[in-house]
């Protein structure tokens, strides 16, 4: 992976030079990051978000010939990486399900402009082999979801019986195979989990991982999102402030998701993410790729644009280009700042199509 400019890709991809300055979508935001589900399937039940009552046994889930290829995926993450495309996270449902992901990780890996790949799971399926060979395929960060720390609220959380030690087991072998970092993701919502956030601040305090607390989003139709069920990130911040002090740490980028907070003690870093509290559409460069190929502008839209359809009628690359222009300008997306009772309400895609 390097950075240099290949000219000839983009003529045969029909990248005009006012392109090359930048591609802004309707509200002047580049386009920089891509989140690409690869299933919709995932081996737990997150009560917020694949409830049993909708994802129970009678669920239909994707079969594989409705899934995007790897090929298909390529294509589309290169077209993207000629657009303004650098970063690549890998979701679902759970991406690790997915067989010979390492394949489509290499794949990523090689084209020239893309320069980060990460990965969000439960990690349940990250045993030592699979981590390393993710990590020789070039995958570089991974974030673990994990919710509480003892096995009665856990089990609540992800609803099929998978204790704590199991996803901590997976994030050590995270730790210990050599990915740029690993991060640690808690969704945190009143009345299930609230209890959970001190001891999963000491537990990750001083151990290097970045824990990250999420406020509950209201994402899809089916998790029955109250806003009195959001803890917000300023009661986080001083619930986690009056245990051990901490203090504002700058981005690290524009547009970074968590706002970051560092211990005094010098025990390290935490994030939150204050998506309903504090949006932070704004600087969103983000877009997501569902794994039937549909291309969402926002994690809370009604529906996305059948790329898969595109490219399965013979779209050359220069009319896959042209479209994900278009679609990039004309994209207007800000749902987290207009949040209402009503809007709350209207249809949304599933977490699990578009991971997150
Ligand atoms: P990093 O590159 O490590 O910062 O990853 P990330 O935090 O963007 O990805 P991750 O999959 O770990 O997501 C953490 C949480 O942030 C999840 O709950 C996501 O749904 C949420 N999130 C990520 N991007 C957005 C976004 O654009 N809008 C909103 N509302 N939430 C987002
Ligand atoms: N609100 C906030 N975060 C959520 N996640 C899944 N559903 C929700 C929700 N309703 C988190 C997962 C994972 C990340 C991709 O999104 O726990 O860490
Ligand atoms: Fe699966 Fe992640 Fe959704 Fe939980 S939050 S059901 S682990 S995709
Ligand atoms: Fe981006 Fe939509 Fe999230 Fe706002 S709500 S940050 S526009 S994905």
């Amino acid at each position: 992976m390097n950075n240099s400019l290949d000219s000839s890709a983009d003529e045969r991809i029909g990248i005009t030079d006012g392109l090359k300055d930048g591609l802004k979508d309707g509200l002047n935001r580049p386009i920089h990051d891509l989140r690409v589900s690869v299933t919709d399937r995932c081996n737990f039940r997150c009560v917020y978000c694949m409830p049993k009552e909708k994802f129970g046994k009678g669920y239909q889930f994707l079969s594989k010939s409705e899934l995007l290829s790897f090929e298909e995926i390529v294509r589309i993450v290169r077209a993207f990486s000629e657009l303004g495309v650098r970063k690549i996270r890998l979701t679902g449902g759970e991406p690790l399900v997915r067989s010979e992901l390492e394949k489509l990780v290499e794949q990523i890996a090689n084209i020239q402009k893309i320069d980060d790949i990460s990965l969000t799971t439960n990690a349940v399926l990250l045993t030592e082999k699979r981590a390393r060979s993710l990590r020789d395929a070039g995958l570089g960060r991974v974030n673990i979801s994990l919710d509480a720390l003892d096995d009665e609220t856990f089990m609540a959380v992800n609803d099929v019986g998978v204790p704590v030690q199991k996803v901590l087991d997976g994030i050590s072998t995270a730790a210990e195979s050599g990915f740029e970092s690993v991060k640690v993701n808690m969704v945190v919502k009143r009345g299930l989990n609230e209890h959970s956030i001190l001891p999963m601040a000491d537990y990750f305090h001083g151990t290097g991982q970045i824990l990250r607390f999420i406020e509950f989003m209201d994402v899809g139709n089916t998790n029955s999102w109250k806003n009195s069920e959001v803890v917000t990130a300023a009661e986080i911040a001083d619930l986690i402030n009056s245990e051990r002090p901490i203090e504002k740490v700058p981005p690290n980028y524009r547009g970074e998701v968590a706002n970051r907070w560092r211990y005094l003690d010098g025990g390290g870093e935490i994030g939150i993410i204050a998506s309903v509290s504090e949006p932070f559409c704004g600087d969103c460069s983000r877009a997501r790729l569902s794994a039937v190929g549909k291309l969402y502008t926002c994690l809370f839209a009604a529906d996305g644009h059948d790329l898969m359809g595109l490219i399965r009628r013979g779209a050359s690359d220069a009319e896959l280009s042209e479209k994900l222009t278009a679609l990039w300008r004309s994209r207007r997306d800000r749902y987290s700042e207009t949040r209402t009772v009503e809007s709350v309400l209207r249809p949304k895609v599933e977490m699990s199509h578009i991971g997150g």
